[in-house]
């Protein structure tokens, strides 16, 4: 076995739960997931064949010096060479475009200077091709993934996802979209090519170099989640659409941020026309005053500018909502012990991007009033609808932890085991700060953190001059009460129920009209103290698969765990 000193001292780094579980990884680790390593089937057709690789580049982000970055770049062996469109002067991956049936051929190549993998998320594909961290392959080597398209029309999207690494690899520019059409899709005669745009929102940090700064290193911040300090739209810190008077639009909006949530609203209050979300088009287009767009969300915009003259302009704001975190809450937005600093305080109110119709066009394009007819789960089909599993997402021992377990490779629980063929009900479940002494802070013997304070003990050395326990109890209160965006692998899902009886009333006033619960998603954003109830199906492809917090930092800090369809 080789091993990886990085890994190694990430793990160690993380806490003292994880430096217990560390040694017994299975000791074949590297060399089994090596051994497994997918190659080339000759036997497989592809009609899309890229070359697909990741690698460290230099583009000018802001004016003056150059910004290194990570990127995934693309070049078609075979197929048709408008499936792959690059965003031109974008840290982005280009947008792949396929239709339902088509067959892929990927053959990613880690030109970076660490461990990688990459998953496509959303997508449903066998267990070797999904991008699990088990899979990762180091500097130099290449990853031959292979697949048939079997999802619906939707916005499905692309990054690594390598333990303890998606957050930085993300973060530094790793990160596409992935569209996928049909034929049910066809016939409703969506806005195309120029007219179906890109939105990918992110937040950045630079310093005075122009280089991209991640989280400062303190465990603080990466309890939070990374927040930056201004917004970049599809890698452009312009946040500027140029688009045309006299013409209806697409807008794909991928919130590709690691930790921020958006409560998107046009700023001259006409309310948003969502018509997809994640994996699926709608029944119905949706109005909404606002929209709740939580890490890795994907929803479909109408925007329709054909009444609206040259040089109008139409902004796309983020809206204030009560989160309850150590730098919004009780902390007052301070910069103490190093939780994430930033001019954009998480549920504040900012610009987000601007349309500008500068020049004009026309083109006819209509939303209709019936889209795409999805037929979404039949409740009654679930095995468990009286009994769902529970999963709760929740602080425990200092860790993020799912059901009280954290990230194991190759771990599953037997609550983690599933049946092929089967159509289950999942809870999911945000803790929020409810847990406060029944196990959320609490270790298990009911000690207040087992050794006073431990978390602090290494990092801020505010936290040991002040009084312990008062300022701990609400600090940790806050801590805990974030929200945990729930996304699962492999499948899609319907949900059924949204329960925010224990989340704080004043944030839900704030939030509960920005939801987009119809239709076939695989990410749900859970506010503190909220539980939903999501059903999905188990179909096509056994093996291991995985399920986590889409806060990329909480997910690197162990809120994932694989559940096993066999
Ligand atoms: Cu978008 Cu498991 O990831
Ligand atoms: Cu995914
Ligand atoms: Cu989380």
């Amino acid at each position: 076995m080789k091993l990886n000193r990085r890994k190694f001292i990430s793990r160690a780094g993380a806490g003292a739960a994880l430096t217990v579980v560390w040694p017994f990884l299975p000791a074949c680790e590297n060399a089994s997931s090596r051994a497994n390593k997918p190659g080339i089937n000759n036997e497989f057709k592809p009609d899309l064949d890229l070359e697909f690789s990741a690698v460290e580049r230099e583009i000018s982000i802001l004016s003056g010096k150059k910004t290194r970055v990570w990127v995934f770049e693309s070049q078609v062996i075979s197929g048709e060479s408008e499936a792959v469109q690059s965003l031109e002067g974008s840290y982005l991956g280009p947008v792949i475009k396929l239709r339902r049936g088509q067959k892929a051929r990927i053959r990613f190549k880690n030109r970076l200077p660490e461990e990688s993998i990459v998953h496509w998320h959303g997508m449903h594909v066998p267990e070797q091709y999904d991008g699990h961290p088990k899979d990762v392959i180091d500097t130099g080597e290449t990853y031959i993934y292979e697949f048939e398209v079997m999802n619906r029309a939707g916005t499905y999207w692309y990054h690594p996802h390598p333990h303890g690494r998606t957050g930085p690899q993300v973060y530094y520019g790793l990160a596409g979209l992935l569209l996928v059409t049909d034929e049910k899709e066809k016939q409703l005669e969506l806005p195309q090519g120029e007219f179906d745009i890109p939105v990918v929102i992110q937040d950045r940090s630079f310093d005075s170099d122009n280089q991209l700064v991640y989280l400062d290193g303190s465990r603080m911040s990466r309890m939070h989640g990374f927040l930056g300090g201004q917004i970049l739209i599809n890698g452009n810190p312009a946040q500027e659409l140029n688009l045309k008077a006299g013409c209806a639009y697409r807008l794909r909006l991928l919130n590709g941020s690691n930790s921020r949530i958006y409560k998107l609203a046009w700023e001259d209050g006409s309310p948003l026309t969502v018509f997809g979300i994640d994996g699926s088009l709608l029944n119905q287009p949706k109005e909404l005053p606002y929209l709740m767009l939580g890490p890795a969300k994907r929803a479909d915009l109408w925007v329709d500018l054909k009444s609206k003259p040259e040089g109008a302009r139409l902004a796309m704001h983020s809206q204030y909502f009560p989160l309850e975190t150590m730098s919004s809450g009780m902390m007052g937005g301070g910069g103490m012990m190093g939780e994430p600093q930033t001019s954009l305080p998480h549920g504040g109110e900012y610009p987000v991007f601007t349309i500008i119709a500068n020049t004009s066009g026309s083109n006819d394009y209509t939303l209709k009033d019936e889209l795409y007819d999805t037929q979404l789960l039949n409740p009654s089909s679930a095995n468990n609808m009286e009994n769902p599993r529970q999963f709760v997402f929740a602080m425990d021992h200092m860790e993020w932890t799912i059901n009280g377990r954290t990230w194991e490779t190759y771990g599953v629980s037997g609550e983690e085991k599933v049946a092929l063929n089967t159509t289950e009900v999942w809870e999911l479940i945000n803790s929020g700060s409810g847990m406060m002494g029944s196990g959320g802070m609490m270790d298990r013997d009911g000690g207040m953190m087992g050794d006073g304070g431990g978390m602090m003990d290494h990092h801020g050395g505010m936290m040991e001059e002040e009084e312990n326990t008062s300022m701990q109890g609400g600090m940790m209160g806050n801590m805990m009460a974030m929200p945990h965006p729930v996304h699962i692998h492999q499948v899609q899902f319907n949900i059924l129920e949204r329960n925010a009886d224990e989340v704080d009333p004043e944030l839900w006033r704030a939030i509960k009209d920005g939801f987009v619960d119809e239709g076939w998603q695989d990410t749900v954003l859970l506010m503190p103290g909220m539980r939903t109830k999501v059903i999905m199906q188990f179909r096509d492809f056994t093996g291991l698969f995985v399920y986590h917090c889409h806060n990329l930092e909480h997910e690197d800090m162990g809120m994932m765990r694989n559940f096993e369809i066999s």
